[in-house]
């Protein structure tokens, strides 16, 4: 079907617009023609019938699983704390959160739960896997974990060796975008859980999205940054939890790498002495 200008120029609006709102992955196999749909306009399908398809589904891809039903999604943040607290190994956790039917899962391509040595006593908690993470299963494994790499090892530090890197969000957000309130609290009893298994004697909150999920703090995180807080593990007690700035704030604003290495250098001495008191 021939477009004309004005037409195609409604299009590449329309097209701008997903991409800003983050709609970088396709989830249909087959692309949707939509000048068809303009073309002979359906009747606007009645309240029930949105609600509920009168239409059997489609057999699921081979590719992907098929999306479960928009109910589905609805009891995620009810079941997180069961599944989570029922998990008693590392395996079971990440088969407790590929259990949960969440609408991140869908968009996502591979669950991302960790990297490194689970009982380093070191837990470096990230927001949540990137474009790059999505691929490989792992967490930092992109352009900011390569910073991330890079600095830890200006402390002696090294995910082969003595450190354990996770996420608040085991899933990739579209887009990237920031994790909402909603999936902080979904996924927060899994990240407790984690570290219940694990037990760590420092923990590293990277960036905002990881202070503000677990400390429970209003303030953002260029004032949380930079001192240890306590971080109540269940079964574990307080553990001294440092928050610093996220690598990938770091690529965007280099003059706050200095920040970064004050924090370092206070990690630092933590590992190489007994813990920190913890500061309210
Ligand atoms: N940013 C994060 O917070 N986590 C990752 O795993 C990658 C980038």
């Amino acid at each position: 079907m021939e477009l004309d200008e004005a037409e195609t120029a409604a299009l590449l609006a329309a097209l701008e617009l997903q991409i800003a709102w983050g709609a970088d992955e396709a989830l249909e196999e087959v692309p949707q023609d939509r000048t068809r749909a303009r073309a002979a306009p359906m009747a606007a399908p009645a309240v029930a019938e949105v609600a509920r398809p009168a239409m059997p589904s489609p057999p699921p891809s081979p590719a992907r699983p098929a999306a479960p039903p928009a109910a589905a999604f609805a009891p995620a943040a009810l079941r997180a704390g069961e599944l989570a607290a029922g998990a008693d190994s590392l395996e079971a956790l990440r088969e407790a959160l590929a259990a949960l039917n969440h609408p991140l899962r869908e968009t996502a391509g591979n669950l991302v739960l960790a990297d490194g040595v689970p009982d380093s006593g070191l837990v470096l908690i990230g927001e949540a896997p990137g474009a790059d993470e999505d691929r490989q299963g792992k967490p930092f494994v992109g352009v900011s974990g390569r910073l991330l790499d890079r600095m830890l090892a200006s402390i002696g530090v090294e995910r082969a060796r003595n450190a354990y890197l996770t996420n608040i969000l085991p899933w990739r957000p579209p887009g990237n975008r920031t994790p909402t309130d909603a999936e902080m609290t979904v996924f927060t009893p899994f990240v407790l859980r984690h570290l219940s298994l694990v037990r760590p004697r420092h923990i590293v909150l990277l960036g905002g999205t990881a202070a503000k999920a677990l400390l429970r703090r209003n303030e953002g995180i260029t004032r949380l940054r930079g001192r240890w807080h306590s971080l109540d593990v269940p079964g574990l007690g307080p553990v001294p939890a440092l928050a610093t700035l996220h690598p990938a704030y770091l690529l965007r604003q280099p003059a706050a790498k200095r920040d970064a290495w004050t924090d370092l250098r206070l990690l630092r001495r933590a590992l190489d002495a007994p813990p920190p008191e913890a500061v309210h």
